[in-house]
């Protein structure tokens, strides 16, 4: 019997064929890995090296990658209480890549235009309105492939990755680019962005037990967090006539955070709203991300919760009066019921980087009772850059799912209609020239609105779009 993919997968009571697939299935995939530190390594591949390329990720998949059905095993084990997990590894290749390696038969076919063209095409960029003027030079070359080591403990990340580049540099491959990425934690304990916001808490799940686990811990009666494995998982050429290998296409972006330009717009807002003291403040950066730098839904209330941010909301109702149409997660999830619109929800796996440390931990700052208490207490603590997201994101279809959320809803100021501005902190391109129009009492349109331009806070400074193939794949090379 085939994998079925267009439901998810119960893999605790996985049929002997699923087991198969799981052991195919590179980990983070179905499941965020997890690990709070890690480092992205980009290399290159030397075309006259194939044999050298092709042994060293035959061992590499041997050895050292992470299987879904090993991550899946050991953050079970972890979360009863047992030791953490191995160090965790995976790797991709990009269009390019599977060039180098004389391996175009076995890469994947459904992508002709994000894949095939890579993330640095003309048209590609257009998309998205990416500029590569914007780069940081390393990500603006060919680059071929990459592997992403993730542990809790950094001397653990770095020994793996002394092996992993060991490794890549036996098979001719040359090291193009290291970079580095740290979970940043608030006081609960929860995953923050560096503008302060949890992250993370909403995600498409593709595992049963997860999904029920949310149902009884979080409710998922007004918005359904169960997706199908088909979210994410395509089947790979490469394992040919097999029912049991299947891959992702992978998007990786660096993304710049001004914090100090992103945290002084946000108090000019709550001036705009008339937003008095610091508690009350807080709101304006709720109506910029949808949540509250806690991770309470702005749609559910006016004021922080505290710890265990909901996810069982959708905005039935809510006519923009209390999260703004253009608020960041109502951008980019909508969270209608229509298959067509939650075909677009990607797996996310996103994890911080602080290139430059900063002064002050983002959930230290202190609050600010109007704009100049902030530019004299605040502000000075705020990195404008050398901090920021690494986007990552598994996809089965580039252009329905990254693409389109980027292009069609965060980039577009007529979505979902005529007038509303483009996503505050992902927009780009012209329409972020638009000013967003926000209701001055929250759930009370009776209170007017004030307009006021909100963007151009994060800047793009590189990326590629990859897949990430089936172990399969790897071994057979
Ligand atoms: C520096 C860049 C970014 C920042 C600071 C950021 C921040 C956040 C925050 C704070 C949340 C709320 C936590 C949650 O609901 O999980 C969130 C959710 C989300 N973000 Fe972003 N994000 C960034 C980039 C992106 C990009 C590039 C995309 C896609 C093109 C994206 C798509 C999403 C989606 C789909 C959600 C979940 C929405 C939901 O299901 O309600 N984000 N983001």
């Amino acid at each position: 019997m085939a994998i079925v993919l267009t439901k998810p997968l119960a893999w605790k009571n996985a049929s002997a064929e699923e087991q198969q697939m799981l052991q195919c299935l590179q980990g983070n995939i179905l499941k965020g890995h997890g690990r709070d530190e890690t480092v992205n390594i980009f290399f290159k591949i030397d075309p006259t090296k194939k044999l050298e390329m092709k042994r060293a990720l035959r061992e590499l998949a041997n050895y050292h990658l992470t299987s879904a059905d090993r991550q899946l095993r050991d953050t079970d084990r972890f979360h009863q209480g047992g030791k953490p997990g191995l160090t965790f590894v995976a790797a991709f290749l990009s269009a390019s890549g599977y060039s180098a390696l004389g391996a175009t038969a076995q890469a994947p076919k459904t992508e002709k235009q994000f894949f095939d063209k890579g993330m640095r095409n003309a048209a590609s960029l257009a998309a998205v309105s990416d500029k590569t003027a914007d780069w940081e030079a390393h990500f603006n070359q060919q680059i071929d492939g990459m592997i992403l080591v993730g542990d809790d403990e950094r001397r653990q990340v770095q020994f793996k990755r002394d092996e992993v580049v060991k490794l890549l540099k036996s098979g001719g491959a040359t090291i193009l680019h290291e970079q580095i990425g740290s979970a940043v934690k608030n006081h609960h304990n929860d995953g923050i962005e560096h503008f302060g916001y949890v992250d993370g808490r909403s995600q498409p799940l593709l595992l049963v037990e997860d999904i029920e686990r949310e149902a009884t811990t979080a409710g998922t009666s007004r918005w359904d967090p169960e997706f199908s494995l088909n979210a994410a998982l395509v089947k790979d050429p490469a394992g040919g006539a097999d029912t049991v290998s299947f891959g992702s296409y992978f998007i990786f972006r660096k993304l710049e955070q001004n914090v100090q330009g992103f945290k002084r717009q946000e108090q000019i807002l709550a001036t705009t709203l008339g937003l008095i003291g610091s508690e009350q403040r807080e709101l304006a950066g709720a109506l910029v991300v949808g949540r509250f730098e806690d991770g309470s839904p702005v749609t559910l209330s006016d004021e922080a919760k505290g710890a265990n941010p909901p996810n069982d909301f959708n905005y039935t109702n809510d006519p923009g009066s209390r999260c703004p149409l253009h608020g960041h997660i109502r951008k980019v999830n909508p969270r209608g019921t229509a298959a067509t619109e939650r075909a677009h929800i990607m797996p996310r796996r996103g994890i911080p980087f602080t290139d430059v440390a900063r002064d002050v931990h983002p959930s230290d700052l202190p609050g600010s009772e109007d704009l100049p208490d902030f530019d004299a207490n605040v502000k000075p603590d705020l990195p404008m850059g050398g901090v920021g997201l690494l986007f990552m994101a598994y996809n089965s279809n580039l252009t329905n799912q990254f693409v389109f959320t980027q292009q069609s809803w965060a980039n577009n100021a007529g979505f979902p209609s005529a007038g509303v501005g483009a996503d505050p902190i992902i927009g780009q391109g012209a329409d972020t020239a638009v000013a967003q129009t926000w209701s001055v009492k929250w759930d009370d349109t009776g209170g007017g609105t004030k307009t006021l331009n909100f963007a151009n806070f994060v800047t793009m400074r590189g990326g590629e779009y990859f897949f990430a193939p089936s172990l399969t794949f790897f071994k057979n090379l």
